[in-house]
């Protein structure tokens, strides 16, 4: 297993560039079961989980061709020959975004398997909405052997209000409407930036979708999608992490390729802390020669704080002066961070989902673990501005959603580097012992 070895005290300096998102990739993915023809995606980023995505679809029979060279950042999929419609629970386990391919699954080939995603090291997780409203669409679910099964001759319009905003659940359900018979209207959606790519895919394939980036989405059915060509979004949470880290560390970083535009509250919270900060169409220049300041911070549904900058955002509050509380509305089990971050100096203070930051606190390099994604990504920003050496284990969880971090933070001035497991050495064996 991996391990990222990181000595922090230096600042980051330079031009770092933005991958394309993950969270809008994997819904795009799944988009190409909707139609036999080729759906050719641009600024798919090289991380796991995307491999992940790659082998769940190929498995069903999907053909998925990475590009290679210049063109290693695009996939070709072409879903024509399905030989079947199941998600295994090999796969759901190493990642929940599987159960994308229900809605679409069923829309297109009126049944899928879908192994059901256990719970989750950062809250349960369920995945009921998604269910409810595929029933509403005309779907009969069962749920036996942890399995759902859904089934379904063609799918009918209806209107759907989530309970609860899902984006992964809005996401399921406007793939689902794309092929129903008449009309849909999604209703509480998701607004996302990466719901909003979605859509922006599925129209270009065919699809009549209106009002994905607000609250109520209508689909009007059609019989069927077409091929398309589409470029994924900038991946908002790994700009926002080269800012805080920028930020955190006093650099002076370029940070291209990204879109302003979806990192609005982040970019407010670090102005309030004293960050440095220009925008343009396509970069965030950020510069951090002061003292930090405490900010508090409330994850929501975009357009508010994500949850997904929140373990990240915890870091650069132990080393702004004062105390910063950091409500976390999302997910009930999302501060795995703290414990680690403990470890190496911070003061904070957990009371259900508030966590009480006060700093500045020291940091001294230790070794950790990661515990999901996000928490991994606030321990590699934790390491870079800690005395010492700090040495990340479980690197796993950080490939599943950043491209080559390490190389990336190494050009722009990190001393980071990744070992492999460390076996102790065999003794030779010998001839005559065999
Ligand atoms: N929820 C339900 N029932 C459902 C669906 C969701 O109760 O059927 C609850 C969840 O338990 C949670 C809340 O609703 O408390 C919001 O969950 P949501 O469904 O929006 O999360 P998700 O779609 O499973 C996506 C991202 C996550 C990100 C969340 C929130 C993808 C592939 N994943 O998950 O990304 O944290 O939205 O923004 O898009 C990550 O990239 O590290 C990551 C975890």
């Amino acid at each position: 297993m991996d391990k990222l070895v990181i000595r922090g005290g230096s600042p980051l300096l330079g031009t770092i560039r933005v991958s394309g998102a993950k969270n809008a990739a994997l819904p795009a993915m799944a988009a190409a079961l909707l139609t036999d023809s080729d759906v050719i995606l641009e600024n798919i980023p090289q991380v796991r989980d995307i491999e992940t995505e790659r082998r769940l679809l190929a498995a069903m029979g999907a053909q998925v061709e990475l590009g290679y060279g210049r063109a290693q950042h695009r996939t070709t999929i072409n879903c024509r020959n399905l030989a079947n419609t199941e998600a295994s629970y090999e796969l759901v386990k190493t990642m929940r975004a599987s159960t994308l391919v229900l809605g679409p699954l069923l829309a297109r080939m009126g049944h899928a398997r879908v192994s059901l995603p256990g719970g989750c090291a950062i809250g349960a997780r369920p995945i009921d909405l998604h269910l409810k409203g595929l029933e509403k669409l005309g779907a009969t679910i069962t749920q036996e052997h942890g399995y759902i099964e859904a089934r379904a001759d063609r799918l009918q319009g209806a209107r759907i209000v989530f309970e609860k905003i899902t984006v992964t659940g809005t996401e399921d359900l406007l793939m689902a409407a794309t092929l129903a018979e008449g009309e849909t209207i999604l209703e509480n959606c998701a607004r996302e930036p990466e719901v909003s790519d979605l859509a922006a895919l599925l129209n270009k394939m065919g699809a009549r979708i209106e009002g994905a980036g607000t609250h109520m989405i209508r689909v009007q059915g059609v019989a069927q999608l077409h091929g398309a060509r589409h470029r994924i979004i900038p991946d908002r949470i790994e700009a926002g992490t080269f800012i805080v880290a920028a930020a955190l560390t006093g650099g002076d970083l370029m940070v291209q390729g990204c879109d302003p535009s979806h990192l609005g509250v982040l970019l407010e919270k670090l102005q309030e802390c004293g960050v440095t900060l220009h925008t343009n169409g396509e970069s965030v220049r950020v510069r951090s020669d002061g003292p930090l300041k405490a900010t508090d911070v409330t994850t929501e549904e975009f357009p508010g704080f994500p949850t997904d900058m929140q373990a990240q955002f915890m870091t650069l509050a132990t080393q702004a002066e004062g105390a910063s509380i950091i409500t976390e509305n999302i997910f009930e089990n999302r501060f795995m961070h703290a414990q680690e971050l403990l470890r190496m100096g911070a003061n904070i203070k957990i009371d259900g989902r508030r966590a009480v930051v006060r700093g500045k606190t020291p940091l001294s390099g230790a070794a950790v673990l990661a515990s999901d994604l996000r928490a991994s990504a606030s321990l590699v920003l934790a390491a870079l501005v800690a005395d010492g050496e700090t040495i990340i284990d479980r690197v796993y969880h950080i490939d599943r959603g950043y491209e080559r971090i390490e190389e990336k933070l190494k050009a722009v001035g990190a001393h980071i580097r990744r070992i492999g497991e460390l076996l102790p050495r065999r003794p030779a064996v010998s001839a005559t012992a065999l």
